[in-house]
């Protein structure tokens, strides 16, 4: 047995812009447990996603993080997804040109390989593509349409819901996927999360949204503030931030 955490963040700092935006971030994901990020906006939910994916601009100045043991860091973007890393975007942006159908199986078949599966042709794909849609509650005509081009704000995010539940990562991180989903997308996220985590997938979900995170029974939930994780807790944490907010005392010095 494996005592060691699926996700090990050990340290981590993050440079993107010209800015220190993740000062030595700590964090373990142990298998099958779902955590939650909170923080306020600004404070890098999305660079810590974002960097952990191996988005080019986000560099990461010091610190470690592996994923079942693998350094995630040596690798390029699509080797940290085929070692079982997830991520939908906050923004999920638009391929225009390349059919969505032809992008998710792209994907998935990638991850498929690596694992040692037999890759999925062209109609048992979208068999079971048009299976998970119609659950999800996205149209499926939008298989068949460049990836994220003119879907609306919901449809992106069911879009992104799709791939999750075809991959199958080992470790998912959904960056505020409740936003802009109407109350039956939330429920649509709830229930895949609920059923993918009982099958050992690990979770990582930045989200605002209390009574989201209260359906998720999240492990643990994690504040970060200013590029640190300030605080540690249980659903209690999240459920005093949403009552109180995360405004802070006026700061010791008036540095900009
Ligand atoms: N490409 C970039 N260039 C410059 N600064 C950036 C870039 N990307 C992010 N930042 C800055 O890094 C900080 C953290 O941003 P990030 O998107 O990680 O915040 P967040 O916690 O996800 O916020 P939100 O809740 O609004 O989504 C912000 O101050 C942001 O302006
Ligand atoms: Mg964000």
């Amino acid at each position: 047995m494996n005592a060691s955490p699926l996700l090990e963040v050990k340290d981590l700092s993050v440079e993107v812009g010209g800015h220190d935006v993740l000062k030595s971030i700590s964090l373990d994901i142990p298998t099958g447990e779902l955590h939650v990020l909170m923080g306020a906006n600004g404070s890098g939910k999305s660079t810590l996603g974002l960097a952990l994916a191996g988005h080019p601009q986000f560099h990461v100045t010091a610190g470690s993080a592996t994923l079942g043991g693998k350094d995630l860091l040596a690798l390029p973007p699509e080797k940290r997804a085929q070692a079982g890393l997830f991520l939908s975007f906050q923004a999920p942006p638009e391929i225009p040109g390349v059919r969505n159908a032809v992008f998710v199986r792209t994907a998935l078949n990638a991850v498929r390989e690596a694992r040692g599966e037999t890759p999925l042709d062209g109609f048992d794909f979208l068999k079971s593509a048009r299976g998970q849609s119609a659950e999800l509650g996205l149209p499926k005509a939008m298989l068949n349409r460049p990836v994220n081009d003119g879907f609306s704000g919901g449809e992106r995010k069911r879009n992104e819901l799709l791939q999750l539940a075809l991959l199958k990562p080992r470790l998912a991180i959904l960056d505020e996927i409740d936003s802009g989903l109407d109350v039956d997308g939330v429920r649509a996220v709830t229930k895949l999360v609920a059923n993918l985590r009982s099958q050992g997938m690990s979770f990582l979900i930045i989200s605002h949204y209390l009574q989201m995170i209260e359906a998720l029974e999240p492990d643990a939930v994690h504040r970060l503030d200013e590029g640190r994780i300030a605080e540690q807790g249980g659903l209690a944490l999240a459920e005093r931030i949403a009552e109180t907010g995360y405004a802070r005392e006026a700061p010791a010095t008036a540095e900009a």
